[in-house]
């Protein structure tokens, strides 16, 4: 039984993505060549914004804002994961655990906010281009992060608590690769009722901003197809079609992981968890930069700028 003052000493065993060694063995080198590739794309994104006097505007400094968060994000998980495979082990103690849990609801639950704002953001441009400048203002951009961080951080506290105030006599075998609220909650022998119905609740806070996400595009569409030139269409489509399709993907395995009972889940799910743990975040800069114009020419301008700022 863990009494409250052994909690210090008491460790969960994370059974992995799988829990078969060679399978272990492909997401540990999976992991190992999308976390580098997630630090530094997201990186080169915040310093080619913050280095192109262009790009300052609310689209870009937004983007700058999710690459942030997804730096952090991916690294909450996954260096866990990477380690304990290196050092042939599968513990983590209960408060590592704990520290996960809330840090990987805190900022998944703000880069899904961020999002709205992104999306927000375009469609503002697009459907009041005359208002844009007045209604996207610096102090409306900054309000739209801040909130985000705060609704993040205020809706992962109480599922952290929660779960630190649950017993697990003895039931120490977390069925992921990092310290996620299902396997947690199953892993309990407490009375579970209200975490659940709290997390229902959580993941509903979570995917209010994609009630916003739908209303935004929904708009651009409406407005790009009224004035008709293909050229535009064809322009908006694309664009939007990438983030649509990473949008569709992080809420759809998200919505598909938790809203459901929890009797139904078990180990083979973890392996949806990497699709927004691990791949989301990488893709993130992807899509969202690489297909863009002025972002490939700051990002260009950053490495010409440091070559021939090289010393002869
Ligand atoms: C996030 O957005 C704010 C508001 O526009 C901006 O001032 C800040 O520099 C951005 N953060 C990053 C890391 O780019």
């Amino acid at each position: 039984m863990r009494e409250d003052n052994q909690s210090s000493t008491f460790n969960f065993i994370l059974l992995g993505v799988t829990g078969q060694q060679k399978q272990e063995d492909f997401f540990f080198l999976l992991f190992l060549f999308i976390y580098p590739i997630t630090l530094i794309g997201n990186l080169l994104i915040i310093l080619a914004i913050h280095s192109d006097i262009h790009l300052h505007n609310p689209m870009y400094f937004l983007l700058a804002n999710l690459s942030f968060v997804d730096i952090f994000f991916s690294s909450v998980t996954i260096p866990k994961m990477l380690a304990n495979h290196l050092l042939g082990t599968k513990a983590i103690s209960f408060g590592g655990c704990l520290t996960q849990m809330y840090f990987m609801i805190a900022l998944g639950n703000t880069d899904s906010y961020i999002l709205a704002a992104m999306a927000y953001d375009r469609a503002v441009a697009i459907t009041r281009p005359l208002h844009y400048t007045t209604i996207m203002s610096p102090r409306t951009c900054v309000l739209l992060v801040t909130a985000s961080w705060v609704v993040g951080n205020a809706n992962a506290l109480p599922h952290t608590l929660l779960t630190a105030s649950l017993s697990f006599c003895g039931n120490q075998e977390v069925a992921n690769f990092y310290c996620d609220i299902t396997p947690l909650l199953k892993l309990s022998c407490s009375d579970i009722h209200f975490n659940v119905k709290m997390m229902y609740l959580g993941v509903g806070i979570f995917s209010v901003p994609l009630l916003c996400i739908i209303i935004s595009y929904v708009r651009v569409f409406s407005t790009v197809l009224r004035v008709p030139s293909t050229k535009g269409v064809l322009k908006a489509f694309s664009t939007c079609g990438s983030h649509l399709t990473v949008v569709s993907l992080y809420y759809g395995t998200v919505m598909g992981m938790y809203f459901r009972p929890l009797t139904s889940y078990s180990l083979k799910d973890a392996v949806i968890t990497v699709m927004y743990m691990a791949v989301t975040p990488v893709l993130n800069p992807f899509i969202y930069s690489l297909r863009n114009r002025d972002m490939k020419a700051a990002l260009g301008k950053l490495f010409s700028r440091r070559i021939f700022s090289q010393p002869m």
